[in-house]
């Protein structure tokens, strides 16, 4: 096997082992996907300044996100169906991401339950909250996410309605798999995560089921999760989850900057520019070209995290020196838990870290809070040209 030594190395892996199903499920956007690629490729319009004779003894990626020491300001993002990427998938990511010193974040929408991520683990986690209808779960749930002691309620604003993914629809996605014979094809080279699917109990979402009357199965579940975003979530709504969980609170999914000063005025310890990793408005903006406007407008009266298109440590360079306080990776720790479970999360987070320390060197910085515009060459039009006017 030749050696892993990026991203992509695991992302072929990844396309190798898993599923198709699932593997589509984690590499598409909604519609045409122009959003999902431009968060990759609009990385690739910044540039970094190389400086030399620069003394770049002492580096150190370590940081803080909301106050929590981390090793780098790389978290991992909330991702739905973890577990169905590997087996028992959440509870391997949560504790690749303890070893290495980054924060997890436990989607709502988990295979593994809040319940169960703890008692594997020994560090608090993050836990993502989508607003729902049901609003005795919503309560639950937060009083569940405390229980387990989880260190910040990451509060995702950008979902009350689903995106839609062509390729969910044409491979008739379902959790767990649907025995139809593409199916079966399909699985029938994919030996290795059945056996591990075949030694878990962990197949259903494990924060639901159980949790709320009348979902026992699958058929039940599907019904429940298709209605349960709630599209009349608004700032009012925001504002009694935050006294409900009473606990650091992050903000995930604004893009725009009228948003932006909104959810800073919450009272948010974090905000996320987020675009769902291009899952939901196709045709918004990047990430990092999103980035910059909003920390204009308010990255001094809260900290400001960004995700989307990360794939390497230069992209991670890229946002902090933009000025984001912290990243999340969704996909670059997908591609990893499905190559090689634990030990490729792991491997994703020593690629981007080994990436991160080499570039800071090269550009002649130590320290993580000495990362700055100065390091960066920006095309002129990169900020204003789709701002809104
Ligand atoms: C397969 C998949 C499932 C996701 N599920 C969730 C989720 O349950 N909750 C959430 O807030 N964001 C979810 N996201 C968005 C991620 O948290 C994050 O914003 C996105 O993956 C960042 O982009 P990247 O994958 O390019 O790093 C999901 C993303 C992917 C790829």
């Amino acid at each position: 096997m030749p050696a892993v030594t990026t991203i992509q190395d695991l992302k072929e892996m990844h396309r190798r082992r898993v599923p198709r199903m699932f593997y589509d499920y984690a590499e598409s956007g909604s519609w045409t996907e122009q959003t999902f690629r431009e968060n990759t490729t609009d990385f690739e319009q910044i540039r970094l300044r190389q400086r030399v004779a620069v003394d770049m003894t002492g580096r150190s990626t370590a940081s803080q996100m909301i106050g929590q020491d981390v090793a780098m300001p790389v978290a991992l993002a909330p991702v739905g169906s973890t577990g169905m990427q590997h087996a028992d998938g959440e509870i391997l990511a949560a504790k690749a991401a303890e070893k290495f010193g980054v924060p997890f974040t436990l989607s709502t929408m988990s295979i593994c339950s809040i319940e169960d991520v703890a008692a594997h683990t020994t560090k608090p986690f993050w836990f993502q909250l989508y607003a729902m209808r049901d609003k005795t779960f919503v309560k639950n749930i937060i009083e569940r996410a405390k229980a387990a002691k989880c260190s910040a309620l990451v509060l995702t604003l950008d979902l009350q309605i689903l995106g839609q993914r062509h390729k969910d629809i044409k491979n008739g996605l379902t959790v767990p798999i649907k025995p139809t014979l593409p199916n079966l094809i399909d699985l029938a080279t994919k030996w290795r995560w059945i056996s591990g699917m075949a030694q878990t109990k962990r197949r259903q979402f494990g924060n639901i089921v159980g949790h709320i009357d009348g979902i026992s199965d699958m058929s039940s579940l599907s019904v429940w999760a298709s209605e349960s975003f709630d599209p009349q979530l608004n700032w009012d709504e925001v504002k009694t989850i935050k006294k409900m969980w009473g606990g650091p609170l992050i903000l995930k999914g604004v893009l725009d900057v009228e948003d932006a000063r909104m959810a800073a005025r919450m009272g948010a310890d974090a905000i996320v520019v987020s675009n769902h990793g291009g899952r939901q408005l196709d045709g918004a903006l990047s990430s990092i070209r999103a980035l910059p406007a909003i920390l204009d407008a308010i990255g001094d009266k809260v900290e400001v995290h960004m995700d989307g298109g990360i794939r390497s440590g230069q992209d991670v360079l890229k946002a902090l020196a933009l000025g984001a306080k912290g990243t999340y990776i969704g996909r670059a720790f997908i591609h990893g838990l499905g190559a090689m479970g634990q030990p490729g999360v792991t491997k994703a987070l020593e690629i981007i870290h080994k990436e991160l320390d080499t570039t800071m060197a090269l550009c002649g910085e130590t320290k993580v809070a000495d990362l700055g515009r100065h390091n960066l060459l920006i095309p002129e039009d990169f900020e204003g040209r789709w701002q809104k006017t």
